[in-house]
């Protein structure tokens, strides 16, 4: 009995850390995917590409809301306030960006700018080998 008992707590442990490492590298993956949409967006508003801006803005909106459940989830309220305003930033560009008023996309990616640089701040970390760290 007593080894069923250690085994099976050995086991929940491995479950959690598989789990764990799994949200992290969905993490990422959401992350490279707003950093993606983000350039893109740069290059659209540049380009005063109304439709094909609205589009990338809409995707790093989608990110960023994924971003903000994950933090949901983690009880960590300060990130959850970065990811909202990053995810309402986004959606203020594609608006912009379909009205074809780029200058208020632009202002909008200054608050989005704020949100990534305000997270990265307190929960971002960077590891020993260089790579970057949820924290
Ligand atoms: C709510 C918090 C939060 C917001 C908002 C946020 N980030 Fe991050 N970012 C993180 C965390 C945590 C990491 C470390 C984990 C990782 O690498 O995915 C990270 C990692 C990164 C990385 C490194 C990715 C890699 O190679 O591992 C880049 C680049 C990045 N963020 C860019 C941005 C940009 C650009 C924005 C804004 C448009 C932004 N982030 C907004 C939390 C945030």
């Amino acid at each position: 009995m007593r080894v069923i008992k250690i085994l099976v707590a050995l086991l929940a442990t491995v479950v959690f850390f598989v789990l764990l490492a799994q949200t992290d590298a969905d993490y990422q993956g959401w992350m490279k995917a707003a950093v993606a949409s983000k350039g893109k967006v740069a290059k659209g508003i540049a380009a005063k590409d109304g439709p094909g801006t609205a589009a990338e803005a809409k995707a790093m909106e989608s990110s960023f809301k994924q971003i903000e459940d994950y933090w949901t989830k983690k009880g960590a309220s300060d990130a959850v306030g970065f990811a909202k305003q990053a995810r309402t930033a986004s959606a203020d560009v594609a608006k912009a960006a379909s009205a074809g008023d780029f200058d208020a996309a632009n202002t909008a990616m200054m608050s989005l700018g704020g949100a990534c640089g305000g997270c990265h701040m307190s929960h971002r970390a960077k590891g020993g080998d260089g790579s970057f760290q949820i924290k």
